[in-house]
C-alpha cells in the first residue's frame, strides 16, 4: 500500500485503523472500547483494555519459543565489555528484581526514580518497575543533584534506583553520592535507595535507605506480570518546558504500546529479530522508546552502548559497533554525527568495517542540517531519515515512513505525517497558513495512542501548556512549514526551550540560577549556534553597581553554579558582562533579537529601542567574546 492510502486510512477510520494495530500485541483482555474520552474530556486509548509491557517486552517472545535469542547487546567501550543477554536472561533479572521491589513493600501504582548510567541494569529496573505496575520516572545522568530533588519531590517516588558510578569516557561520574546529595535537598523521602555496586573500586559511604541491588535480586522471587489498565502510567518522564518548573509527561500503557509496535515495522522498517541501535540514553524519551520499549516489543535484539560517538576510543566506534552487532538500523542525533564528521571528515574509518547490514539511518532530536544530512548519506550509502518527534510524542510524529513506502527524501525536511498524526502548521489567530508559509506546528485532535495523557500532579499546565492556544489542536512549541509537495520543515522552537546536543533543556531554569546570584541585576539566556552541539546556551547579565569590579570572576563562579543545580548536560560556558540589556516598553528582555544579532540572521529593531547604540554595544561585545556565528 502507498502511504499516502495508508495515511488516509488512519485518518479516516481511526477507531479501526488503531483497533488493528493494537490486535498485534499479547493482550490479557482485548479493548472493545478504541477511542473514548477521560473525566477531563481528553482522549484516551483502548480504555477497557488490560496488558502488561513487561510481560509483551519478555514473556510473550519466550512463549512463542524466542527466549534464547538476544534481547540486549550491552557494548561499552568506556569498561571494555559486552554481553549478551537472552530473552530467558531478561526475564528471569527483571521478574527476581521485580520480586524484590515487591518485598520492600511497593506496589501497583507507586512511583520509583531510576538514575542509572547506560548499563543493563537500567533496563532491568525499567521493566521491573512495569512488571508490577510501578510508575518509573527515569532522571538522566548528567542532571545534578539538585535537578534530581525536584524531580523527588514532584513525584514522591518510594524509591530510587541507582548506580554506584556512571564513566564519561574516562571520568568516574558519582550516580549514587548525587542521590545522597539529591536525598538531603528534597522534602520527600524515599524508604530506600537500591544500589548497584559496578564495583569500579571507588568507596561510597552507605547510608541507612541503602539497599545492594544485587543482594535484593539473589534473594528474591521471580514474580508474573500483573496486567493493568490501557490508562495506567507506565512512566513519568520529566521534561523542560518555558518554566524553569520541569513537566511530568505521562505516558499510558494500552496507546504507547500499540504505537511502539506500529511504528518498528512502519516507521523504522524493522522484522522481529533484528537488531535495532539507538545511540541515545535511557534518560531521554528516545532512551524509553527506542532503547527499551520499542524493540523489545517488537522481539528486536536492541544495543545498550554506554559510550559516545568520538573518543570511546575513537570516531570509527558507532560503525565497529553496526558491523559487530549487524544492526540494521541505527538511530542517532545530528550532532553525534558532526562530531563523528569534524574527527574523520572523509569517512575513510568507515571503510574498516562492514556494515552492509545496515539499512537505514535515522536521525532525530534536533534540525537537522543539510550538510550533515548529505554527508552521512554520501558515507554510509543509505537513506538517511531525518524525522521529529518530542518527549510529549513518545514517537514519531513526521517521518518518512520507510517500511510503507520510502518517498524521496528531502534535504532539511522531517518528512511526511505519520499515520494518525493530523498536522497542521496555523498562524497567531489559530488559522492554516498556505504551503511556504511559516507558522506553528500543532496536531489536530483526537492525538493517536502513545502520545501523553496528562503532566503529573498538573492537569492545569497540561491545559495550558499544549492545549489551550489553539483549541482543538496541540501545540508542539515548535515552528516550521510544509512546502508544496507536502513536506514539513521544523525550523525550531518558538519558546524558551533550547536544543543542545540533541538535549531539551529550559533557558527559564538556567535564568534561575542564574538571577539567584547575588551580583547580578539582571540577565538573559538563549541558544546561540554552534557548529557541533546545534545549539548551545549563552547567558548575558547586567552586574549591580557594588559587583562591578569582580566583572572578570563571576561569569566563572556563575558557570559553576550552573553546573552545580542543573548539571554538565546544560554545556553552560559562556556569560558575557553587559551594561544593559534591550527590553520592550513593558520591560520584556528581548531574547530572540540578542539571539539574531548574535547568529547574524535577519532581526527587526523593535520601535521600543530609541536608542540604537545598545544594539552595537551588544554586537561589539558578542565580537569580542567570539560568540555564535563569529567564532
Ligand atoms: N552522566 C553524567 N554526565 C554526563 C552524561 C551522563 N549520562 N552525559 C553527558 N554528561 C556530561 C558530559 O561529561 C559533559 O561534561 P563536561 O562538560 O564536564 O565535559 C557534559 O555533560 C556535556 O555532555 P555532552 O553534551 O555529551 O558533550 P560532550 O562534549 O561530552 O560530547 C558529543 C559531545 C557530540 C560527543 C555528545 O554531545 C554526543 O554524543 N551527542 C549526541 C547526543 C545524543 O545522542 N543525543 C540524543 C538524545 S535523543
Ligand atoms: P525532546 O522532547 O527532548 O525529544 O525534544 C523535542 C524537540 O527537539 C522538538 O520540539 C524539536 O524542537 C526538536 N526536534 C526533535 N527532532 C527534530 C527534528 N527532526 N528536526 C527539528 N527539530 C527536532
Amino acid at each position: 500500500m502507498s502511504y499516502v492510502d495508508f495515511y488516509r486510512k488512519s485518518m479516516d477510520h481511526p477507531e479501526h485503523f488503531w483497533k488493528t494495530q493494537a490486535a498485534q500485541l499479547d493482550w490479557y483482555k482485548m479493548p472493545q472500547n478504541i477511542l473514548s474520552k477521560n473525566k477531563s474530556d481528553h482522549n484516551q486509548w483502548f480504555e477497557d483494555g488490560k496488558l502488561n509491557l513487561s510481560y509483551l517486552c519478555i514473556d510473550t517472545h519466550i512463549k512463542n519459543g524466542y527466549g534464547e535469542q538476544d534481547a540486549i547487546i550491552y557494548d561499552s567501550p568506556v569498561t571494555a565489555t559486552k554481553e549478551h543477554i537472552s530473552y530467558y536472561k531478561l526475564h528471569l533479572e527483571v521478574s527476581k528484581l521485580a520480586g524484590g521491589l515487591q518485598s520492600l513493600g511497593i506496589e501497583k501504582g507507586d512511583t520509583v526514580i531510576i538514575y542509572m548510567p547506560m548499563i543493563p541494569q537500567a533496563l532491568y529496573a525499567m521493566l521491573a518497575c512495569l512488571r508490577i505496575g510501578v510508575v518509573h520516572s527515569v532522571v538522566f545522568g548528567g542532571f545534578a543533584p539538585q535537578e534530581l530533588a525536584i524531580r523527588i519531590d514532584d513525584c514522591k517516588p518510594k524509591a530510587i534506583i541507582t548506580a554506584s558510578n556512571g564513566i564519561e569516557i574516562d571520568r568516574i561520574i558519582p550516580y549514587k553520592p548525587f542521590v545522597d546529595d539529591a536525598f538531603a535537598k528534597a522534602k520527600h523521602q524515599p524508604d530506600h535507595v537500591i544500589v548497584y555496586d559496578r564495583k569500579l573500586g571507588v568507596q561510597i559511604p552507605a547510608k541507612p535507605y541503602d539497599i545492594d541491588y544485587a543482594h535484593l535480586v539473589e534473594t528474591s522471587n521471580s514474580i508474573e506480570a500483573v496486567p493493568v489498565a490501557s490508562t495506567h502510567p507506565s512512566y513519568i518522564l520529566y521534561t523542560s518546558g518555558t518554566t524553569g518548573t520541569p513537566k511530568g509527561i505521562i505516558r499510558d500503557t494500552g496507546g504507547y504500546a500499540t504505537a511502539l509496535k506500529f511504528s518498528m515495522k512502519y516507521i523504522y522498517g524493522v522484522d522481529e529479530g533484528d537488531s535495532f541501535w539507538a545511540a541515545s540514553d535511557v534518560g531521554w524519551v528516545v532512551g524509553h522508546s527506542y532503547i527499551a520499549y520499542g524493540p523489545l516489543l517488537n522481539r528486536n535484539t536492541t544495543v545498550l552502548f554506554e559510550g559516545k560517538p568520538v573518543r570511546t576510543p575513537d570516531a570509527s566506534t558507532f560503525w565497529r559497533v553496526i558491523s559487530e552487532h549487524r544492526v540494521k538500523v541505527m538511530f542517532t542525533a545530528p550532532t553525534a554525527i558532526r562530531a563523528i564528521k569534524k574527527e574523520d571528515p572523509d569517512g575513510v574509518m568507515i571503510q574498516s568495517f562492514d556494515i552492509s547490514c545496515l539499512k537505514y539511518q535515522f536521525l532525530a532530536g534536533e534540525r537537522c542540517d543539510v550538510s550533515t544530512l548529505t554527508w552521512t548519506q554520501e558515507k554510509l550509502k543509505v537513506p538517511v531519515i531525518d524525522h521529529w518527534w518530542q518527549t510529549e510524542s513518545g514517537w514519531p510524529m513526521l517521518a518518512n515512513m520507510v517500511g510503507v513506502e520510502l518517498q524521496p527524501i528531502k534535504g532539511g525536511s522531517a518528512g511526511f505525517p505519520v499515520c494518525g498524526y493530523d498536522i497542521r502548521i496555523v498562524n497567531d489567530e489559530g488559522k492554516e497558513v498556505t504551503a511556504g508559509v511559516e507558522g506553528y506546528v500543532t496536531v489536530k485532535l483526537p492525538l493517536p495512542p502513545g502520545m501523553l495523557s496528562n503532566l503529573w500532579g498538573n492537569p492545569e499546565r497540561f491545559k495550558s501548556d499544549y492545549l489551550d492556544r489553539f483549541p482543538g489542536y496541540y501545540f508542539s512549541g515548535d515552528g516550521g512549514y510544509r512546502d508544496e509537495d507536502g513536506y514539513v520543515f521544523i525550523t525550531g522552537r518558538v519558546d524558551d526551550v533550547i536544543n543542545v546536543a540533541g538535549h531539551r533543556l529550559s533557558t527559564a531554569g538556567m535564568e534561575e540560577v542564574i538571577a539567584s546570584h547575588k551580583s547580578v541585576a539582571e540577565c538573559a539566556v538563549f541558544g546561540v549556534h554552534c557548529d557541533l552541539k546545534g545549539q548551545k546556551p549563552l547567558g548575558l547579565i547586567v552586574l549591580k553597581p557594588e559587583y562591578l569590579a569582580d566583572e572578570l570572576h563571576i561569569p566563572q563562579e556563575i558557570i559553576q553554579a550552573l553546573r552545580r543545580e542543573i548539571g554538565a548536560v546544560a554545556s553552560f560556558k559562556d556569560i558575557l558582562v553587559v551594561n544593559r540589556l534591550p527590553k520592550t516598553r513593558s520591560g520584556k528582555i528581548l531574547r530572540k533579537l540578542l539571539r539574531h544579532i548574535a547568529d547574524e540572521l535577519q532581526y527587526n529593531i523593535p520601535s521600543t529601542i530609541d536608542d540604537l547604540s545598545i544594539i552595537e554595544e551588544i554586537k561589539s561585545i558578542y565580537q569580542a567574546q567570539g560568540i555564535g556565528i563569529h567564532k
